[in-house]
């Protein structure tokens, strides 16, 4: 009885020790547990049969069994053991953080091209002396219009197609000209070299070359011996700083209201054309007056460019659209 009840524990025993060979994890560990050492695990059959044990090999038969059961107990808690580090390990391995790696850059912004175009403008314009002066938005018609020499009914007014208010009198600002009669009002009799940079807006269709809201840079000097090459060495020197000193100049009779005389300035190409970049003069005594200058005393001239026109330019972009168009594809280019 006692010798095929030994055999019985070898045979549970060695079954026990293969299957934990094979068992490759807690959970399999765990099962193993429960099919030997379980409520209904194999165990307790054998527990059952201590009872037909005739009673001299009791006590041997208890500790054979007691044995097997310490043994299953033993081996699988040290399995148990080993697997759970390992697992403990895997999981602690696959969290790690790799301090070394290099962080994730943010995206970071940048400037609009015609904020940079107006940058690149202002520094120009500065190193020959000329301050930045901000005017306002919203104009009256008599500083948009009347002031710079254009009355209510002057041919000059169809050019620029304009944003009237509710308010009588009060438009938006079709180019950054009035800001010349706030300036002089403000400087006078002072000397003046500024620029006048800003928002302008015109009721137009919107098309490759027109906005309705556009920037322009206004240019003003004031003084008692302003002559007309002041302006054209001006102007030049701007064009060869801006766009290249292999750049030639040229200036073309035209006619502005608030200058005279009146000059167009274009530039040459590389294909041995001529581009048109800004409007130009003498400001017109009327205005040099209306500014609260004596014009028998005092000169000067005074500039009108399109920021838009000068950045296309720049950066040979054949549409005015693109600029507030708001896509990045084109917006990241600068
Ligand atoms: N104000 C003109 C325009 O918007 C541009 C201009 C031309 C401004 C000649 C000037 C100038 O100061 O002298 O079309």
């Amino acid at each position: 009885m006692i010798e095929s009840l030994r055999q019985e524990i070898d045979a549970l025993q060695q079954q026990a020790a293969a299957e934990l060979d094979q068992a490759s994890s807690t959970e399999a560990c765990e099962a193993i547990r429960i099919r030997y050492l379980g409520r209904s695990g194999r165990i307790n059959p054998l527990m059952q049969k201590l009872k037909d044990v005739p009673k001299e090999q009791k006590a041997e038969a208890g500790k054979l069994l007691n044995g097997l059961k310490q043994n299953l107990q033993k081996n699988i808690e040290q399995a148990l053991k080993n697997y759970k580090q390992a697992e403990q390990d895997a999981q602690l391995l696959k969290e790690a953080v790799d301090v070394t790696l290099p962080g994730r850059s943010l995206p970071l912004g940048r400037l609009h091209p015609i904020t940079q175009t107006l940058y690149e403008l202002y520094g120009i314009f500065a190193e020959m002396g000329f301050q930045v002066y901000q005017t306002r938005e919203v104009e009256s018609d008599e500083m948009n219009f009347q002031m710079l020499n254009i009355p209510p009914d002057h041919p000059a007014r169809d050019m620029h197609d304009t944003f009237y208010t509710k308010t009588p009198g009060v438009v938006l600002r079709t180019h950054t000209s009035p800001g010349q009669i706030r300036l002089m009002h403000e400087r006078c009799p002072g000397a003046i070299r500024a620029i006048l940079p800003g928002k302008c807006y015109r009721f137009e269709q919107t098309d490759a070359s027109h906005e309705w809201m556009f920037y322009q840079i206004e240019g003003l000097a004031v003084g008692q011996h302003i002559t007309l090459a002041d302006l054209k060495g001006t102007l030049t020197a701007f064009v060869h700083r801006m766009f290249g000193a292999e750049r030639k100049v040229q200036f073309r009779c035209s006619y502005f209201p608030f200058t005279e005389p009146s000059m167009e300035v274009a530039m040459s190409d590389k294909r041995g054309g001529w581009l048109e970049i800004l409007g130009s003069g003498m400001v017109h005594p009327v205005v040099l007056k209306n500014g609260g200058y004596d014009p028998d005393k005092y000169s000067g001239f005074a500039f009108g460019m399109g920021v838009e026109r000068i950045a296309m330019l720049k950066y040979g972009i054949d549409d005015i659209r693109q600029f507030y168009g708001n896509d990045l594809r084109f917006l990241t280019q600068f």
